[in-house]
């Protein structure tokens, strides 16, 4: 099959190297192409320069290629409706309308939906001036939870006791253009990511895995796009999967639906596993990063075929997913000073070595080539080294194996990702 993947992270990354894996077993032999990309897909896939938010140019890109399926990775295609532009060339596409990506797009679209489908989530106040602000602030409390409306890269949201900290952020993203604010209750206890693969009907659930979004060891620091991930999840209550099936991702389905603007493509559930029961932190319309380095790793159904049925409606009749019965562990090697900065052009070595290590591949993000062909660094967060094992233990050391045989100067990546549940210390309230 010819397929198409937008965008240029390690997600799409692992995108590629999930269906490059079908050529390589000789399951498939797919003809694969991505754009923008980056230059570890360029290992595996022909690139194209083209403009990802601009759905009539990656709409002509597709048909010039004859693509027979474009999976849209990122939110802002997505968003600013690309598979819509796909769709209507006629060509299958993996990735919900800008309509139904609103789920992500807009925090106060994505409660609104919660509240008709039923769906349990944290109180919130949208507030649209700095009165309503601060009477949210002081009608529940510290922690205090305050999110900008729209799409902020995973950096929108200020937890903090600090009233203040509270007060300033909410007051910034109110000065957007028509600044919307939210305002949450507080969610105690672990989070997870559940990926939904949805086809507008039926609804595919991957396995749960968990994200480590602060910058420092300890969840210390400023919020990331995400710095490690793992799963399987051993510690999380056997009937997460099913409840979260049936209490969110299903009824929302059902409500976009209903709504006419159907829901396809990954419905990225967002949980907090809290005292008073699970709990929506977010939903977002895509695949998570990094979470989707180390889910796909255990995917063992060929990827091709879960998002050509779902970009064609027949996800019923798909087989159950099979998965590999390893552990596995995302480490994501960032530049210094990300997330407040990100320094690039640095030269990075190793990856090779690192890759000849049982179980472990390395997925770019922030990289590039410099004018003399070097791999030099180019953003934030800049590799993923994923590792499978035989259980967290073994992935861990894997991965951290991988990680030290990486040379990128001023980088820094977090020591503790999956220590705790390796080490049976992750308790739900
Ligand atoms: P979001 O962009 O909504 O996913 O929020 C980013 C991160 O902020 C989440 O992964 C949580 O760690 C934290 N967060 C968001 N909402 C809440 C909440 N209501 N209570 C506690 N933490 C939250
Ligand atoms: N892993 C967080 C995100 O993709 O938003």
């Amino acid at each position: 099959m010819k397929i198409l993947v937008i965008g240029t992270g390690a997600r799409e990354h692992a995108i590629v190297h999930s269906l490059d894996r079908e050529n390589v077993s000789g399951t498939a032999s797919h003809e694969l192409h991505a754009a923008p990309g980056n230059p570890g897909i360029a290992g595996v896939a022909t690139l194209h320069e083209v403009d990802p938010l601009d759905g009539v140019a990656v709409a002509a890109l597709a048909e010039r290629l004859g693509a027979e399926l474009v999976v849209v990775g990122p939110e802002a295609p997505l968003v600013a409706g690309v598979a819509d532009a796909v769709r209507a060339a006629g060509i299958p596409v993996f990735g919900p309308s800008g309509e139904a990506a609103r789920l992500e797009g807009s925090k106060s679209f994505a409660k609104e939906v919660m509240a008709a489908a039923g769906v349990p989530t944290a109180m919130a106040h949208v507030c649209t001036d700095v009165s309503e602000l601060e009477a949210a602030l002081d009608a529940f409390g510290a922690p205090y939870v305050v999110k900008d409306d729209g799409l902020a890269a995973g950096k929108g949201v200020v937890v903090t006791d600090d009233r203040a900290a509270a007060l300033a952020h909410g007051a910034a993203c109110l000065s957007h253009d028509n600044g919307r604010v939210v305002v949450e209750e507080y969610l105690d206890g672990p989070e997870v990511s559940l990926f939904c693969v949805c086809d507008g009907t039926t609804v595919v659930p991957l396995v749960p895995a968990q994200d480590f979004k602060r910058v420092g060891n300890d969840d210390e620091g400023p919020n990331t796009g995400g710095m490690g991930a793992y799963t399987p999840l051993g510690w999380a209550p056997s009937g997460l999967v099913d409840e979260v099936l049936s209490r969110v991702a299903q009824p929302t389905v059902d409500e976009m639906a209903r709504r006419g603007t159907p829901f396809s493509g990954v419905l990225y559930v967002g949980l907090a596993l809290t005292s008073r029961g699970t709990r929506v932190v977010e939903f977002n319309a895509r695949f998570g990063d990094p979470e989707t380095q180390s889910v796909l790793a255990r995917l063992a159904t060929p990827l091709s075929e879960v998002l050509l049925a779902a970009a064609r409606g027949v996800l019923a009749d798909l087989e159950p997913l099979r998965w590999r019965p390893e552990a596995s562990v995302t480490v994501v090697v960032a530049s210094e000073g990300y997330p407040a900065s990100a320094r690039s052009g640095d030269p990075i070595t190793g990856i090779e070595d690192a890759e000849s290590l049982p179980g472990v591949h390395v997925l770019h993000a922030g990289t590039g080539l410099s004018e003399t062909g070097e791999l030099v660094s180019a953003g934030g967060r800049v590799l993923s080294v994923v590792a499978l094992g035989t259980d967290l233990a073994d992935a861990r050391r894997r991965a951290y194996e991988g990680v030290a045989r990486i040379e990128l100067k001023g980088s820094h990546h977090r020591t503790d990702i999956a220590l705790k549940a390796e080490r049976g210390e992750v308790t739900v309230p």
